[in-house]
């Protein structure tokens, strides 16, 4: 690959962040963290008065404000009272998303539509937001938070897991168009956290299918009445492994999140490598005998 010429100006301290979803779980803890910190932040949230303790708290380093990521008038809205407020935006989190569980046959067109509505399409609607004010400032950083299911798939989460693929393949695209123009761009993949993700925030497929039962079915059944409040990962901690990542000089471009999302990609990536090896005298089969002539 060609070598990327950086020019990007440096981060300004302290950085104006802007997070999505941050009622609850990683967007709420990152929202605190980035407070404690010191940090300037526009916290949205769809219920914004949720948040209402840390604006009494630490009035002057915080602006909230309503956005649902699906209203894409609103996200530009929200970029306008982000520069009129604080006149920069250095950091913008992704972070609004739910998980639709249930087999693949099972959920309906139009709840498939909503899943991608938020996680894909609400994701893009923010980002074509901040994107001209990144460009202009020649600096910026966003976190796109994906999962341990951008990387692999799981039977009853399928729809989740495409979701979280796609936001992994426009980032991968992302990162290499906006480099060069100074701007950073992770993809944050955690595994099993503590938060609203399994519990309120859960939606399974309404329609169910008894040939299922036994596999999607089961792990549906055992996310909903069994993982909720018993997950490894800590959002507090990933809110600092988060902080820690954004102040790097050379932030990665994938950051996984908890040892089980570590052990669980390692295993994929095993696996996809085998394949290619084991198969790799039928895919270099496929070319022409000769090059082409120009
Ligand atoms: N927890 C995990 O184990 C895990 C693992 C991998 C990835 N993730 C990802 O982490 C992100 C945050 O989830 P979480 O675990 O912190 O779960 P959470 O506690 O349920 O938080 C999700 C947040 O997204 C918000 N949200 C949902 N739809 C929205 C919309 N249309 N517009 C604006 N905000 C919206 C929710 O707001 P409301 O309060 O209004 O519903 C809530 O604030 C998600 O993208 C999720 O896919 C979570």
């Amino acid at each position: 690959m060609a070598h990327i010429h950086d020019s990007s100006t440096p981060f300004p301290s302290p950085r104006v962040w802007l997070i999505t979803g941050s009622s609850t779980g990683f967007g709420r803890a990152l929202a605190e963290a980035v407070l404690a910190h010191g940090d300037r932040l526009v916290a949205t949230a769809r219920h914004p008065e949720q948040l209402q303790d840390l604006a009494s708290h630490f009035s002057d380093q915080l602006l909230l404000l309503p956005l649902d990521v699906t209203n894409e008038e609103q996200c530009l809205w929200v970029m306008k009272q982000t520069m009129q407020h604080f006149g920069r935006i250095d950091v913008l989190v992704n972070n609004a998303g739910y998980g639709l569980f249930g087999a693949i046959e099972e959920a309906s067109a139009q709840e498939v539509r909503q899943q991608f509505e938020t996680n894909v399409f609400g994701l893009l609607n923010v980002t074509r937001a901040v994107l001209p004010v990144m460009r202009t400032q020649k600096h910026g950083h966003i976190l796109m938070m994906s999962s341990v299911g951008g990387f692999l798939s799981f039977m009853g989460t399928g729809i989740y897991n495409a979701t979280k693929r796609a936001v992994e393949g426009l980032s991968d695209a992302l990162a290499q168009e906006v480099g060069p123009l100074g701007i950073r761009l992770t993809i944050v993949e955690p595994g099993s956290f503590r938060t609203n993700f399994t519990g309120g925030s859960l939606k399974t497929a309404e329609h169910t299918i008894g040939a299922y039962a036994q596999t999607s079915g089961m792990v549906v059944e055992y996310t909903r009445h069994h993982m909720h409040g018993t997950e490894p990962g800590d959002p507090a901690r990933a809110a600092k492994a988060l902080i820690q990542v954004v102040e790097h000089p050379e932030p990665p471009l994938h950051l996984a999140l908890g040892a089980d999302a570590l052990q669980m990609m390692r295993g994929k990536l095993a696996e996809v490598k085998q394949d290619w090896e084991t198969w790799e005298a039928v895919s270099v089969s496929t070319a022409f005998p000769t090059p082409a002539k120009h």
